[in-house]
């Protein structure tokens, strides 16, 4: 299971903090003038960026890094200060009693909490070193790479065939019909959906399972080559049978993605996940490898939490 050695808690993270800056220099726009963007991810202007105009140092493999990160709907706030190093080509796992902030946490990654109209997110998310609340950043591109699957699987009303080909047609990703055929057919076999559905791609997708519907939206969600995948309770409306599927694939996706996944399941997060993270009343209270958080918590909150005491 957990394959990286570092830290218990975000104080004993190891990333070190930038240095404490004033909120009108953190989202000032800025380049450097260099291009090392490997995600692709560019603003409207394809103007590299950096992350919020000075030096941030990542953890070694920090994939998405999150600084004092608040969000408010209204007046009321559900998140607070939260700091978390996410790992690339791991799986993460948010848990913690409902309504404690772990489905506002995720829509921050992609900025799904955009369109939430009370919504106000403040701090830095940096993904590949790219402060992705810079104004300039294109959402449509930045959703893109951090893709999303959602609790209930929400294939749209139409072929298994367009499902898939829906992204890659909005995002230019294929010159031909073949090349769209590849990309159909390498998504569904990805998401390992291929063998029952190779014959019937023109059905609609609304008339699969719902296992095999959360599997359609996985491989509708990787067929635009996302690096990031977003998931809120992906299996909580599926069987245990499906269940075990979509965790056998989240175990294979990480290979090549890096995977976030909120679960109300304690034992879904220690068989998927390499790290855990515990969030409680809109703060992370505990973060570090799952192996640690579940076996020898170091916070009193994670600990009644685990064992049923709260939630
Ligand atoms: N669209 C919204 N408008 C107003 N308040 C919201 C909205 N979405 C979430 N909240 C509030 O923010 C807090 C965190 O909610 P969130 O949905 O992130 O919790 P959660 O941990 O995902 O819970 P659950 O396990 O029940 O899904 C809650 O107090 C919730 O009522
Ligand atoms: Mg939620």
């Amino acid at each position: 299971m957990a394959d990286v050695t570092p830290t218990s808690s975000q104080e004993k993270s190891g990333r070190a903090k930038p240095a404490p800056k004033g909120k009108a220099e953190a989202k000032k726009p800025h380049t450097n003038g260099n291009s090392t963007d490997t995600t692709g991810l560019r603003t409207k202007t394809d103007r590299p960026l950096t992350s919020a105009g000075q030096e941030v140092e990542l953890e070694a493999n920090a994939k998405i890094t999150s600084n004092e990160v608040c969000v408010y709907y209204g007046d009321k706030q559900a998140l607070f200060d939260v700091n978390l190093d996410i790992l690339g080509n791991q799986v993460t796992a948010l848990i913690g009693p409902s309504g404690c902030g772990k489905s506002t946490y995720l829509r921050c990654l992609n900025r799904m909490n955009d369109v939430i109209d009370i919504a106000r997110v403040t701090g830095d998310i940096i993904v590949d070193g790219i402060d992705i609340y810079d104004p300039e950043v294109d959402v449509v591109e930045l959703r893109a790479r951090v893709g999303m699957v959602f609790q209930k699987p929400n294939p749209f009303p139409k072929s298994i065939y367009e499902n898939v080909a829906y992204g890659p047609r909005i995002h230019g990703l294929a010159s031909s019909k073949n090349d769209m055929d590849e990309i159909v057919e390498s998504s569904l076999k990805r998401a390992g959906l291929w063998k029952e559905v190779h014959d019937r791609l023109h059905e609609p997708g609304t008339g699969l399972s719902g296992g095999q519907q959360q599997r359609l939206c996985i491989a509708r969600a990787i067929a635009i080559s996302p690096s990031v995948i977003l998931m809120d309770e992906p299996c909580s409306a599926l069987d245990p049978i499906a269940t075990a599927i979509v965790e056998e694939l989240i175990e294979e996706l990480r290979q090549n993605y890096t995977i976030v996944i909120v679960t109300h399941s304690m034992q879904q997060a220690a068989r998927v996940s390499q790290r855990t993270a515990y969030f409680h009343l809109g703060y992370l209270v505990e973060y570090g490898e799952t192996e640690q958080i579940f076996q020898a918590p170091s916070d009193e909150r994670t600990q009644n939490y685990i064992t049923g005491r709260i939630g």
